[in-house]
């Protein structure tokens, strides 16, 4: 059964003002990080320098390091792949788990390693033990691997997901939390939604989403594909159950790294979906624990130690720095491209509700041709989205991305 997929009227507003933004060279910033520059970070990266990349919620360019240790490891795997070589696997895996789980307030027996965002939601929607007629509540702007995955789950088990409509043009927090109250009934089973949304870019208020699913007894799980690797993250203050994120976004990581965090409390009511060898166990008890979602058979053993790379790179800078900077950039994007004549910025209304997936809409405009222009003539990455039956361009600016960039993209959507 699906109720509510339809979307609010699409209502844009105006961008806060530029002023109001910190500069990357602002002593703010430089007082995290001395010497941050954005050309500085873009010469770590492997990324052509002719393209300028608006697409970070889709990829994220990755360190050279990153590569390169990804590289030499694979080569020293491939000379070597006897058992004993590979005894130091497991152990790389356990020290990966504990960092992560370090960076996003979890313990590390709550982290698997999967492969990435899409396995970690999908685990989380198969793996729960729901009945016939069994309440779930959705957005309609979730990814496709919750939305739909649960739709096929839904058709085979006769669920009931209620599908929220998504307000385009959301005014405040609590518009939102008010639609989670009124969906979320005290026989709602699970309430499943991304953080920041790749559709419009919409940021949800996460804890107190997490405290109406908690009072229902819900399981809350949270896809935070487009806030890992930029937004510093607190599993116990978001008061989830799980929370999935891949580390080929912004986290500029290896390609096909993904992270699952499950509860540790709440780890029995969730079931792995595959059980292989369990080729990372150091020890079998680890079967109580996260690892269960892990145990996937052989893996790319090579990517562990080029993921533990990215986090070095990233901490290089710093989580403070990184956050700081990326809302900087998105809020210089922001005003830049609402001074576009014809440009509406979704998601304006307030500052709590967005984040640097920016999505803007040209009523009457080719917007399809606009974004085609973006690559061809100045080598633009950006993506392409739709609500509410408007064709929108979506830009992720990231750290690497400078304001001269920023201004020759609203400088060619100026022209048309
Ligand atoms: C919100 C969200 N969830 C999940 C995913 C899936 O990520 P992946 O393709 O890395 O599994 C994406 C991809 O863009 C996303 O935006």
């Amino acid at each position: 059964m699906l109720h509510g997929a339809t979307l609010a009227p699409f209502a844009l507003s105006a961008a806060p003002a530029l002023s109001t933004a910190p500069s990357l060279s602002s002593p703010m910033v430089q007082a995290a990080k001395p010497g941050f520059t954005p050309a500085a970070l873009r010469a770590q990266l492997l990324l052509a320098p002719d393209i300028r990349y608006f697409n970070a919620a889709n990829i994220g360019p990755s360190f050279r390091k990153v590569a390169d240790v990804q590289a030499r490891g694979n080569a020293a795997f491939q000379d070597n792949p006897s058992r004993e070589f590979r005894e130091r696997y497991p152990l790389i895996a356990d020290r990966l788990r504990a960092r992560l789980a370090a960076r996003i307030g979890a313990r590390a027996e709550e982290i698997a390693l999967v492969r990435n965002a899409s396995e970690a939601n999908s685990v989380a929607v198969l793996g729960l033990d729901l009945k016939r007629g069994d309440r779930v509540v959705l957005t309609a702007h979730n990814h496709q691997s919750t939305l739909d995955t649960w739709r096929l789950r839904a058709r085979r088990e006769g669920l009931e997901l209620v599908v929220l409509p998504v307000p385009v043009e959301a005014t405040s927090p609590q518009q939102i939390v008010d639609a989670f109250a009124a969906a979320i009934t005290p026989g709602t089973r699970a309430v499943f939604l991304s953080h920041i949304t790749n559709v419009t870019g919409l940021a949800y208020p996460i804890a107190d989403i997490a405290a109406l699913a908690r009072k229902a007894g819900a399981w809350l799980h949270v896809d935070g594909a487009q806030t890992f690797g930029w937004l510093r993250l607190d599993m116990t203050a978001l008061g989830v159950d799980s929370y999935s994120a891949s580390t080929h976004k912004w986290l500029l990581g290896p390609l096909e790294g993904g992270v699952l965090y499950v509860k540790r409390d709440r780890q029995a009511e969730l079931n792995p979906l595959m059980l292989s060898h369990g080729y990372w166990l150091t020890d079998p008890k680890n079967l109580e624990t996260a690892q269960k979602y892990e145990i996937l058979g052989q893996r790319d053993d090579p990517k562990l130690e080029a993921i533990e790379t990215a986090l070095d790179m990233m901490d290089g800078i710093g989580e403070t720095m990184i956050e700081g900077g990326v809302r900087h950039v998105a809020r210089t994007m922001r005003t830049a491209l609402s001074r576009v004549p014809g440009a509406r910025i979704v998601g304006a209304a307030h500052p709590d509700l967005s984040g640097p997936v920016i999505t803007v809409a040209f009523p009457g405009k080719d917007v399809t041709a606009m974004r085609a222009r973006l690559w061809s003539s100045a080598k633009i990455a950006t993506a392409q989205n739709e609500a509410d039956g408007q064709p929108l361009i979506r830009f992720s600016p990231h750290l690497y991305n400078s304001e001269d960039e920023i201004a020759l993209v609203a400088d060619l959507l100026t022209r048309g």
